[in-house]
């Protein structure tokens, strides 16, 4: 179906009922001399089940196609299915759960109240969702218990104005993991954390995609954290913002602290650190912008 029509059907399609899929996506911001192709023919397939992270130059579109997958934004031209429905009817459903590049907390609200905030909202997603193909159903999740996994047990109670960055990000985090999302979408997540609640945060992370079947897409800017959490790859490159490389991880799980020194993990990482240098030398920072063929003006 096509991004641009809000009305076109929205029936489950036997091919993609089982992945997210984007078919030739385009989007183009602004128009005249200040126009630019953030997203150029983007083509991706993307399991249930699957751990894929993307990696790019900032400004290469990891944040547009996360948001195109959650629905937030509608490509000029290309179709986007997730699960067989369109992004909009699956964020509906509650079936996608997106932690943002910046937390977005409800300032009025304390950590609790935000993190609990989602199951409270719109409870006829849970009927939705239910008759989407697919679907696995869980128990509602303890939000304390997931709290304190994430190392916020003391913040409970505060107002977002009264948290860290970092605490800001994993209030976030713990957000998106109480939705108990088919989908979960994570820009950046752990930007703001240091070395070892970020590796502690990606082991909760394993977990639950371990335990709960969930698909993520996981934009970051290590290569190092792509590799240990993922199953793929995706590189893009800038200007126009398009997918250059998919590298397979096929490292075996659990992927412990230890695996991360040994040879073939080095290996999968010197893979994507040339294709990101490839993706560089392509695409200068100053570089033009072509409109591709067929895109929407
Ligand atoms: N709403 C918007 N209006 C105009 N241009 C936009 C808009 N959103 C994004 N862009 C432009 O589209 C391009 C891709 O932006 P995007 O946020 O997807 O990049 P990114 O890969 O996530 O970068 P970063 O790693 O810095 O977060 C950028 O050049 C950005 O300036
Ligand atoms: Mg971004």
């Amino acid at each position: 179906m096509t991004l641009t029509s809000p009305s076109a059907p929205t029936a489950v399609s036997s091919s993609t009922a089982d992945s997210i899929s984007i078919r030739g996506a385009v989007k183009i911001y602004g128009s005249g001399p200040s126009q630019h192709v953030a997203l150029q023919n983007v083509d991706v397939d993307i399991k249930r089940g699957q751990f894929v992270s993307i990696i790019g130059p900032s400004g290469c579109g990891k944040s547009t196609l996360l948001r195109l997958i959650a629905g937030l934004e509608t490509a000029d031209s290309g179709t986007a299915e997730v699960f067989g429905v369109t992004p909009e009817r699956a964020c509906a459903a509650k079936m996608i759960g997106l932690v943002p590049q910046a937390p977005a907390l409800l300032p009025w609200k304390d950590v609790l109240g935000n993190v609990s905030m989602p199951a409270k909202v719109n409870r006829r997603a849970d009927k939705l969702r239910r008759r989407i193909h697919g679907h696995l159903e869980r128990p509602a999740p303890d939000m304390l218990d997931l709290l304190g996994k994430a190392g916020l047990t003391d913040a409970v109670h505060k107002l977002p104005a009264q948290l860290s960055g970092g605490m800001q990000q994993r209030t976030a985090i713990v957000r998106a993991f109480g939705v108990q999302p088919d989908v979960l979408l994570m820009d950046e997540p752990f930007s703001a954390l240091d070395e070892f609640t970020r590796e502690s945060i990606q082991e909760q992370l394993l977990d639950i995609w371990d335990e709960n079947k969930t698909t993520v897409v996981f934009v970051t800017h290590s290569v190092s954290e792509a590799v240990r959490l993922s199953d793929k790859v995706l590189v893009m490159s800038a200007r126009p913002g398009r997918i250059t490389a998919s590298v397979d991880i096929t490292l075996p799980r659990p992927r412990s602290q230890a695996m991360l020194k040994t040879a073939e993990f080095h290996h999968f990482e010197d893979v994507i650190r040339d294709h990101l240098q490839t993706a560089w030398q392509e695409n200068p920072i100053t570089g033009s912008t072509p409109i591709p063929a067929g895109a929407a003006q």
